[in-house]
């Protein structure tokens, strides 16, 4: 076996960078102001040029998109406003042809409350096979109208809504983690355990590459359903708790690793599993569960040298231990985005929109952030294993905190009683043209205002726009083409391992193999370049003969 035999046979993922569309802000074929599949289809050369080596999709499923289609009510057709199956198997074809692998989304701690499996139930009597596919459960207290238990939904309000019998009267109650709409299943239902394994099955036979997991670490709960004590939903995240990574969860896991292994292509399974520590996470990727589990412990972090060095050895330690590679986010369509994050120095996290209240937005220094998520993003992807792109983020995008209230549409808003925005503001549909014809660009061809766009778009908008970064050579768009291509090329990058090197305070520098080596400057004194190398790459570009503070240079031994 010679060296390419053997990179042939290690799975694409291990090392891939997926970039994340969610899909009702990436690119509108139709006009409506709300994007789809059709859009993503025409946008196939911007992702072949940028250089990703697949694209996750968020839910296209039918949904009533309380939740933005996390909210599903069939998992296997395509919401209208989206497109048809065929719109999706079109794309998926398209995207294979281009040398991109498609993962979707697979939503299965909760449904809608518009699946016809909750419909039934509602319809059915206590201790029915139609409410068994749920947790249903009697109330506590006289009559039983106080809930089953103490829990708190992730998005404000009660962790259990009452139901009202076929006789008329309050009858029992059901859990759900998120919204009223978004019931949860009982993963100790065999049912629902088959159930998915078909949906699994629908999508691989068309053709996907994988599935990201939603709420992976929730869908088993300790069958005591105890009370928690504490009703803070920032409990419920945080903490070892009767709802979550509980230790039954592994063998779905187990399951779905068998189902994948029927596939020929290395289909992948990426968790979407907040468990902490790294230890704990590196659980759901051991050789016979997932592929990939979202690395929160990184998205977290805040601007410091000594924390990124800190989370990145006990990643990858964390997964050394289990045979898996590492992988590494900055941005999802949950979190605010890292350009404000790191300018004002918040930590990351699921609820990130409770972020978007803290730190004093009119104090927000949009340069700084873009500098420091330019220079984070060439820290990334110079690390080894996968990494996740959120669509935007190779612009360079703020969050968006000037949305109108009244346009505001994350469950959130309301259910935090309008206290908290929620994840609107890392939402906002794609500016693709410095022009506002047809909402930036995002629904090309069409008389669409940027404030039409299902959430309207800053009439800042357009100075980020991806064609005024594609003919700027020095944008953040086309440092990311650049870097994404080096990655593709030298030999060190990707898979592999890497060795710090010494470095001053604030500083950090590692080498990979080929003679690699990536230093990113925090401090606040430029750094000078190690002798005897070369700049291949710098998040900023170097005017001095030094490193910059808040830059990042990729660096070839002479
Ligand atoms: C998704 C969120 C969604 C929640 C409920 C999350 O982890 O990423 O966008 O609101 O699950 O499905």
């Amino acid at each position: 076996m010679n060296g390419f035999d053997v990179l042939k046979d290690s799975p694409w993922w291990r090392d891939a960078v997926i970039y994340q569309i969610y899909v009702r802000s990436f690119a509108d074929a139709n006009g409506d102001g709300i994007g789809d599949l059709s859009g993503i289809r025409s946008r196939i050369p911007y992702l072949v040029e940028l250089g990703i080596d697949a694209v996750w999709l968020t839910p296209f499923y039918p949904s009533p998109q309380i939740d933005h289609g996390y909210d599903v009510a069939d998992y296997c057709d395509v919401e209208s406003e989206y497109g048809t199956l065929d719109d999706f198997d079109s794309l998926l074809k398209d995207s294979h042809q281009a040398g991109i692998k498609v993962i979707i989304d697979i939503v299965p701690n909760h449904s809608s409350d518009k699946h016809e499996w909750f419909q039934a139930a509602l319809n059915a009597a206590p201790g029915s096979v139609q409410r068994g596919r749920y947790l249903f459960r009697d109330g506590k207290g006289d009559n039983g109208n106080l809930p089953p238990n103490d829990w708190q939904g992730l998005f404000g309000g009660p962790a259990w809504t009452r139901v009202t019998e076929a006789d008329g009267q309050k009858g029992q109650w059901y859990l759900h983690l998120f919204t009223p709409e978004q019931p949860d299943f009982d993963w100790r239902n065999i049912e629902v355990r088959e159930y998915f394994e078909g949906v699994l099955r629908f999508w691989l036979d068309r053709g996907v590459d994988g599935f990201r997991i939603d709420v992976a670490h929730g869908m088993i709960k300790d069958p005591a359903l105890p009370d928690i004590g504490d009703n803070t939903a920032e409990l419920l995240e945080y903490r070892a708790q009767p709802m979550w990574d509980q230790e039954e969860v592994h063998e779905i896991y187990r399951q779905w690793h068998r189902v994948l292994a029927e596939y020929p292509g290395d289909r992948m399974a990426v968790a979407e599993a907040w468990v902490q520590p790294a230890s704990r996470a590196a659980r759901y990727v051991r050789s016979d569960e997932l592929s990939q589990n979202f690395n929160f412990d990184f998205l977290c972090s805040t601007w410091n040298a000594d924390e990124f060095r800190r989370v990145i050895n006990s990643s990858i330690a964390a997964v050394d231990e289990v045979g898996a590679p590492a992988s590494w986010v900055f941005n999802n369509h949950d979190v605010v985005r890292s350009v404000d994050r790191f300018a004002l120095g918040l930590i990351g996290g699921r609820g990130g929109s409770r972020l978007n209240r803290q730190g004093d937005p009119s104090e927000l220094d949009v340069e700084l952030g873009r500098k420091r998520a330019r220079a984070g993003a060439l820290l990334m992807l110079a690390l080894p294993g996968g990494a996740y792109i959120y669509q935007g983020e190779e612009l360079a995008l703020p969050e968006v905190r000037d949305i109108p209230e009244s346009a505001l549409s994350d469950p959130i808003w309301t259910r935090s009683g309008h206290t908290d925005p929620g994840r609107d503001g890392c939402r906002v549909p794609l500016p693709w043209t410095a022009s506002p014809a047809a909402a930036h660009g995002f629904a090309e061809d069409s008389q669409l205002s940027p404030t039409e766009s299902w959430l309207p778009q800053p009439n800042w908008w357009g100075d980020f726009a991806a064609d005024l970064q594609a003919s700027d050579e020095t944008s953040a768009l086309n440092m990311y083409r650049n870097a994404l291509q080096i990655r593709h090329d030298h030999p060190g990058l990707g898979d592999g391992k890497i060795s710090w090197l010494p470095s001053a305070d604030q500083v950090l520098m590692f080498e990979r193999a080929g003679g690699f080596i990536c230093l990113v400057n925090f401090g606040s004194e430029e750094v000078s370049l190690p002798e005897s190398t070369s700049v291949i790459l710098s998040s900023t570009p170097l005017v001095g003969s030094g490193v910059p503070m808040d830059t990042a240079v990729w660096l070839q031994r002479e």
